[in-house]
């Protein structure tokens, strides 16, 4: 081990070493990794897709320019920027003309999950030709163009949360009908993922919290869907090794933003809860999540819905077993207990574990949820207990009546 570097960082990047999807490049020499990989594969256009304001305050644009490797690549590099915070098809529309303008080698999604999101998508849709209201779904282009080659992005991601450097997902809303919608396609994994810590020591207190809640949440909700634990032998241990980390982490980075050894610890666990999810994705909590979108921080809806639904789960032997995982971290001995010390967490943070406290609406909402989630049937599936797309409402306000605002 090398000094200065703790066991658990350690640990973690051992973990991104093995991740066969996506190159992972951590800490302060992931920005000359990535440079070395551009001049590798002998780019000569790169596009950047970035967010606003906050992607010049994080720093990463200082270290690009300073990076002595960087320096020598004679780029060109045009530049899509402010990709907004939920980014819509209107959007990745707009990234696609730039795309056929400006034919780039490669793209590089500097910023949070929506850049990396909306940018995912753009690269796809262009290469393939299909409209990016064509791509919504399981494997949609992938199963088009099986033996495609595609470009795949280089990530360098800004915050430490949604962990979309490592996965095959990207969220998009639809423009027309206002609902957020998932691809969900291989040929959207990033072929590189930068992470660099010291990005995120300028985040806002509350987007560090939430961020860090959607990554907590990836790994609970990774851990607790069985069936596909078992598409990968080491997912239980990526996901239990990220709650390992945001526990202690958070109130710490809550405390005193500028830590960058506990800023570490987030990042890193951000990407092992998204190669987590890549291999056993989210379900329920996150799918009812969509439809928080411009009520809520997602995060902050994902932590509120995952101990009513975790409760829902535990009627499952196996569910039960996944959630005694958790018993050094969560302290309990029984799973209920364990619930219990996750929601003490959570508002121990700062955070709420009531949904309609965070969107002040009363439980007629619910019914809105049902009927977005029935749209969604990829995700309903995923769920360790099964719901079939008619059953979300009875099963929905069974869960979520007597919580919801109190
Ligand atoms: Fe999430």
């Amino acid at each position: 081990m090398s000094t200065g570097i703790t066991e658990t960082l350690f640990n973690a990047q051992t973990m991104m070493d093995t991740y066969a999807e996506t190159t992972i490049a951590f800490g302060h020499d992931a920005i000359d990794q990535l440079s070395a990989h551009i001049m590798l594969n002998g780019y000569s256009t790169v596009m950047l897709v970035t967010g606003g304001e906050s992607v010049k305050l994080c720093g990463a644009f200082r270290v690009f320019l300073q990076s002595p490797l960087f320096g020598k690549l004679e780029l060109n590099m045009p530049r899509f920027e402010n990709v907004p915070p939920e980014p819509d098809t209107a959007c990745v529309r707009a990234i696609v003309r730039e795309l056929e303008q400006e034919q780039p080698d490669a793209v590089i999604a500097v910023g949070g999950g929506s850049v990396m999101d909306a940018a995912k998508a753009a690269l796809l849709s262009w290469q393939t030709g299909i409209d990016i209201d064509g791509l919504f779904g399981k494997e949609v282009a992938s199963s088009r163009f099986p033996k495609r080659d595609v470009k795949r992005i280089l990530a360098v991601p800004t915050t430490a949360g949604t962990g979309s450097e490592v996965t095959c997902y990207s969220n998009i809303i639809d423009e027309k009908t206002g609902v957020k919608k998932l691809i969900a396609d291989p040929a959207i994994l990033p072929l590189f993922a930068a992470v660099e810590p010291v990005f995120t020591v300028s985040a806002p207190e509350n987007l560090t919290r939430v961020t860090a809640f959607d990554a907590l949440v990836h790994a609970i909700e990774s851990l607790l869907n069985f069936n596909g634990c078992r598409q990968h032998p080491e997912v239980e241990k990526w996901a239990v090794q990220a709650i390992r980390m945001i526990v202690p982490a958070l109130p710490k980075v809550l405390n005193m933003p500028e830590n960058e050894e506990e800023r570490a610890e987030l990042s890193a666990a951000a990407t092992l809860a998204g190669m987590s999810i890549r291999m056993s994705p989210t379900a329920l909590p996150h799918l009812l999540s969509f439809s928080f979108c411009g009520k809520a921080p997602h995060g902050a809806a994902v932590a509120a819905l995952l101990p009513h639904f975790w409760k829902f789960y535990l009627k499952e032997e196996q569910v039960q077993r996944q959630t005694m995982l958790l018993s050094g971290i969560f302290p309990g001995s029984t799973p209920e207990e364990v619930i219990k010390s996750y929601i003490k967490f959570i508002e121990s943070c700062g955070g709420t574990v009531h949904p309609g406290v965070l969107t002040e609406t009363g439980t007629e909402m619910i019914d809105k949820l049902a009927e977005d989630a029935a749209q969604n049937p990829v995700k309903l599936e995923s769920a360790p207990r099964k719901i079939r797309p008619d059953e979300c409402g009875p099963v929905f306000h069974d869960v979520l009546d007597d919580v919801w605002s109190k």
